[in-house]
């Protein structure tokens, strides 16, 4: 079935106290209790339906995405990534690391494989099985995607399965291009996490790179 189709159900989303992994959810407890005035719940998707390319991250980051409810805000990666999608005329106005900055994606979304802040930034295989359906159904929701951007290992994996495709089939490699059964082109780089930056695993040109790749599919 074409990822085309839309859907008539609602586009399904984490509660804001969502209990489905308990490793989370007493996670988001402690830091609800320690900072209480940031939002502390699964991050909802950015940008609007009617995009073309979703992109998708592995989990907000502690003060980022956590604290501000929107995903790469506030964390280091999203200094690269809203600098690359400003460049590549995949968002406007400017980018200051808060919600209430006024920028606006274009033909793009970004979500998240994981809503809610793990530990140490490392989702367990079952938390990362249990957000599927909410990927699913992001993927449901938006009636002309076309490409899918996985940022790093665990989004690459979690498109796979989200699109009932094999993980042997389809390897990760960054910038690496696969066509999907359902339609939808999937396509890698490595994530713009700060430990990749600074090792120089990902660098700014290679990310760019990865961006000209897509806006040719586009
Ligand atoms: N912030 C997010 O929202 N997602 C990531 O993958 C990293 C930081």
């Amino acid at each position: 079935m074409s990822q085309k189709m839309q859907t008539n159900k609602p586009l399904l989303m984490p509660k804001p106290d969502c209990q489905i992994c308990p490793r989370l959810a007493a996670f988001r407890a402690e830091n609800r209790a320690k900072y209480p005035d940031k939002f502390n719940a699964p991050v909802p998707s950015f940008g609007p339906e009617s995009a073309e390319l979703l992109i998708v991250g592995l989990a907000p980051g502690l003060k980022g995405a956590n604290f501000t409810g929107r995903p790469f805000t506030g964390d280091f990666a999203g200094e690269l990534l809203y600098s690359s999608l400003l460049k590549y005329g995949l968002a406007q106005g400017e980018f200051k690391a808060h919600p209430d900055d006024g920028l606006e994606l274009i033909n793009c979304r970004i979500t998240n494989a994981v809503r809610c802040l793990p530990p140490e930034n490392k989702p367990t295989g079952d938390e990362i099985n249990q957000c599927q359906p909410f990927l699913k159904s992001q993927f449901d929701h938006m009636p002309n995607l076309k490409i899918v951007m996985a940022l790093g290992l665990i989004a690459h994996n979690a498109v796979l399965k989200t699109s009932g495709e094999k993980l042997s089939a389809y390897k990760f490699t960054h910038g690496g291009q696969h066509e999907l059964g359902n339609g939808l082109t999937l396509i890698d780089s490595y994530h713009c996490s700060k430990y990749n930056t600074s090792t120089r695993r990902l660098t700014e040109p290679m990310f760019h790179d990865v961006f000209e790749i897509i806006k040719s599919n586009l």
